[in-house]
């Protein structure tokens, strides 16, 4: 008797699962509502969540690496965050006025964060880079943006082109693809060159630890290159830490690695898991936002129905006062790097040409990375080129992977995952004998060798 194939058992474990993919594929593109939810043959559906885990329709448990999309720090409901939520639904959702605890969180933020002057909020960090665009654009009077292939900033027109492979392709619908410029990832000689032969850029963006949270590294030495280079040429530096904001420590990437922009843009774990997002920085620059100071003619308007948000401002306060301690960066790196090993050694044990790498709370999955001489505890993503990292993982492994995984109780992302703070050892070590069970099951289906 033939062994049922993952594609097949996974068909037959989320049965309940189709039929509600089934139903949004009449509602929503593709059935879903974020394109990385995106999944084949059709994705999972949550009931309730809880710390590291949640449970699907039918009631199977998994370990959860999706992480909110980088927002749970301390994994789902961390207590104080429901407290504050609960307490502040029953006082109201939306006053339509200035209230205290935009303050405070604002207070948090700019001691936290140590570029920080001034800040606005805004509902998301979509809205927080186009934000630090517009104001880079008043403020130096230039209208080009300089961002780095796989650098990924939200989805409006200046700074969605480039951010997927292949890098250089138009995105439909983008006006002016132009005015954006596209430079090779931690190339710095690039980047001069640029700033040395166009005096229209009006500003440099990028993820402080590189694209989509260190899928293409980035290290510190070129983040002060660039603000040495960027203040030279008179340009705006924005980081966009709307992942790695208190994430890669309280005071973010700038924080660890010791280097200031002039614009900080920020989301996710700033709002303690529901939506909000900011952007942070030098006075004279977050102030063209103030029609006190500036003339209409100069002013960035700026409204926004849900900024600051009384319920996202409660959860964000209890994140941030948790975060600020530092605690739970350490706990959730040091289950990163456990996990990171562990899986590792398990594509060695099966020979494969997979890596898994990343730093801080993140990992990072390749499947084919060239080599299968290279053992995968020593694969250096820092030495690889980038456009053989950010979606270069052989897509039918993936999919099959994913199932497998899935039917083994893992939902990370087909890229790999953030860890939190309440990830357990124990949570890894099932997370590792997952991989091990899938990959013996993709052999036994010939899918890899
Ligand atoms: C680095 C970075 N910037 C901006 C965004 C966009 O944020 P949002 O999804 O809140 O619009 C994201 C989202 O994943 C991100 O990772």
């Amino acid at each position: 008797m033939s062994h049922s194939t993952i594609l097949e058992r996974y068909h037959q474990m989320f049965s309940t699962d189709k039929e509600f993919s089934q139903r949004a594929n009449q509602f929503f593109p593709d059935g879903v509502t974020h394109d990385s939810r995106h999944t084949h043959p059709f994705p999972i559906y949550i009931d309730h969540a809880q710390g590291s885990k949640k449970w699907g329709v039918n009631g199977k448990e998994f370990i959860d690496y999706w992480s909110g999309h980088g927002a749970l720090l301390l994994g789902h409901n961390p207590p104080r965050i429901v407290e504050a939520v609960t307490n502040q639904m029953q006082r109201g959702t939306h006053y339509g006025a200035c209230h205290p605890l935009e303050l405070e969180w604002a207070d948090l933020i700019i001691n936290l964060i140590p570029s920080a002057e001034k800040i606005r909020f805004t509902s998301s960090g979509t809205e927080a880079t186009l934000m630090a665009v517009r104001l880079s654009r008043i403020f130096t009077g230039r209208n080009k943006v300089l961002k780095f292939a796989g650098h990924y900033h939200g989805w409006h027109d200046a700074i969605i082109p480039g951010a997927n492979p292949p890098y250089d392709m138009l995105i439909p619908g983008v006006l002016s693809p132009e005015t954006t410029l596209i430079s090779p990832p931690n190339d710095i000689d690039v980047v001069e060159n640029y700033l040395m032969n166009d005096s229209d850029i009006a500003c440099v963006i990028l993820e402080p630890t590189g694209a989509s949270f260190g899928e293409i590294p980035t290290n510190g030495e070129f983040l002060t290159q660039l603000r040495n280079l960027t203040r030279e040429y008179g340009v705006v530096l924005i980081f966009d830490e709307v992942i790695t904001g208190f994430r890669v420590s309280p005071g973010g990437a700038q924080g660890y690695y010791d280097v200031d922009p002039d614009l900080t843009t920020l989301a996710k774990i700033m709002a303690g898991g529901l939506p909000g997002g900011a952007v942070a920085g030098k006075t004279e620059i977050v102030d063209l936002i103030s029609i006190e100071k500036h003339p209409k003619s100069k002013k960035m308007p700026h409204p926004g129905t849900f900024n600051a948000n009384p319920l996202s401002a409660a959860a964000g306060i209890q994140m941030l006062k948790i975060a600020q301690t530092g605690q739970p960066q350490t706990e959730a790196n040091q289950v990163a790097k456990i996990l990171r090993h562990g899986i590792n050694q398990i594509f060695d044990q099966h020979g494969l040409d997979w890596a898994c790498y990343g730093e801080f709370s993140g990992f990072k999955i390749l499947l084919g990375h060239g080599d299968k001489t290279l053992p995968a505890v020593d694969f250096d993503a820092y030495q690889c080129h980038y456009r053989r990292l950010k979606g270069a993982s052989n897509p039918d492994l993936v999919k099959t992977l994913r199932c497998g995984l899935l039917l083994n109780g893992i939902d990370m992302t087909s890229g790999g995952g953030m860890t939190t703070a309440v990830h357990t050892e124990t949570d890894i070590q099932q997370t590792i004998s997952a991989f091990d069970q899938t990959i013996q099951e993709m052999k036994l289906e010939d899918l890899i060798n």
